[in-house]
């Protein structure tokens, strides 16, 4: 029976190295171990041996149950970690480039572009001013020399609220404000959202301004002019032109309208300007005496000049975006390109 034993445990581990998944081991457990498993048998049986076998015959019969316990669950185990090792190796191809799943956001480029005129003006000694979005009538036209019956109304479509206060159509209404809490010398730039009942792809009816007003002694249009190239220069390059059309505006006297040379054609002309070779960026002009006199400043004694730009305007040319919805849409493929150049910088 000793030898049976032995040949038992043999067998069954000369069986349990070939095998290759854990269904087969299982059979051979049940084979050799189970209840109606080879070495069971044996142990069924000690009771036939003569009494001074039995305690040897059995113990032997224990140890080889015990060994070959233990033999097959590390064999279970080996074949648990190596077929965990195959899935793992299947799903996850360890030759590939790290996690890309992480987005890297990036500066709207209208805020960009904000920035960078608020820099240009910060550098020259501007403070920056805010106001509110929801504004009443007079500081967004009475002030600015705008009375009810004005016709330079007609110029703005403007959203009004149940409480006969309006959203803002210019951010000229901070220059309102800025005169109004303050002593001059001034010098500010106001930048911020403005509303206007308006929509197509150069229209949008929120779009974003920024305002500069310069109240001082002796101010003239020349400081006007020079302000407005030198910004001009930062903004599209070294080489840009400007040139100051004769205009219109309630709260400027004279006005103007500037251009700066086309910055796709350098000025010889193309489709963006019109073949004028000149885009149109801003309106400007000297701080009208009526507008003073709401403020309470003496206009025989300060004068100032104004102005005011479309972000918007600004940002298009600079990155030549063709539709004002785009920087409002939201759309990934549209801003991602901006973190690209994020990336380069
Ligand atoms: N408020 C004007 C607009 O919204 C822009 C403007 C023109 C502002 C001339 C000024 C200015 O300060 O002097 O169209």
């Amino acid at each position: 029976m000793e030898k049976d034993i032995a040949s038992i445990e043999r067998d069954c581990s000369a069986a349990l190295d070939g095998v290759a998944e854990i269904a087969s081991l299982n059979e051979l457990r049940v084979q050799f171990l189970g209840r109606q498993g080879r070495l069971t048998g044996i142990m069924r049986s000690l009771g036939k041996l003569p009494k001074e076998d039995r305690k040897a015959v059995g113990q032997a019969a224990n140890q080889v149950r015990d060994r070959l316990n233990q033999a097959f669950d590390s064999a279970e185990e080996q074949l648990k970690s190596a077929s965990l090792a195959a899935e793992i190796q299947q799903r996850i191809d360890l030759t590939l480039p790290g996690a890309q799943g992480v987005e890297r956001g990036c500066v709207h480029p209208l805020r960009r572009v904000e920035a960078e005129i608020l820099s240009i003006f910060t550098r020259l000694g501007y403070a920056v001013a805010s106001g509110p979005q929801i504004e009443d009538d007079w500081h967004n036209f009475e002030a600015l020399n705008m009375p009810p019956d004005h016709p330079a109304r007609d110029m703005q479509d403007t959203f009004y609220t149940r409480d006969g206060r309006l959203l803002r159509t210019h951010t000229s209404p901070v220059q309102v404000r800025t005169m109004l809490e303050n002593k001059p010398p001034l010098r500010i730039v106001a930048p911020g959202a403005v509303y206007r009942c308006d929509a197509d792809v150069s229209h949008s009816p929120m779009f974003h301004q920024v305002e500069g007003l310069v109240v001082d002694r002796g101010i003239t249009m020349a400081d006007l002019k020079g302000t407005l190239a030198h910004f001009a220069r930062e903004m599209f390059g070294a080489d840009t032109q400007i040139r100051l059309r004769s205009s219109f505006f309630p709260f400027t006297e004279p006005s103007a309208e500037v251009d700066v040379s086309c910055i796709f054609c350098a000025g010889s002309g193309c489709r963006v300007c019109g073949d004028t070779g000149w885009i149109e960026i801003l309106g400007c002009g000297m701080v009208d005496p009526a507008v003073f006199e709401s403020v309470g400043i003496d206009a025989d004694e300060m004068q100032g000049f104004a102005f005011g730009m479309g972000i918007e305007r600004i940002a298009m040319l600079r990155h030549r975006i063709p539709d004002i919805r785009l920087l409002f849409d939201s759309r990934i493929e549209f801003l991602e390109q901006f973190a690209q150049r994020d990336r380069e910088i």
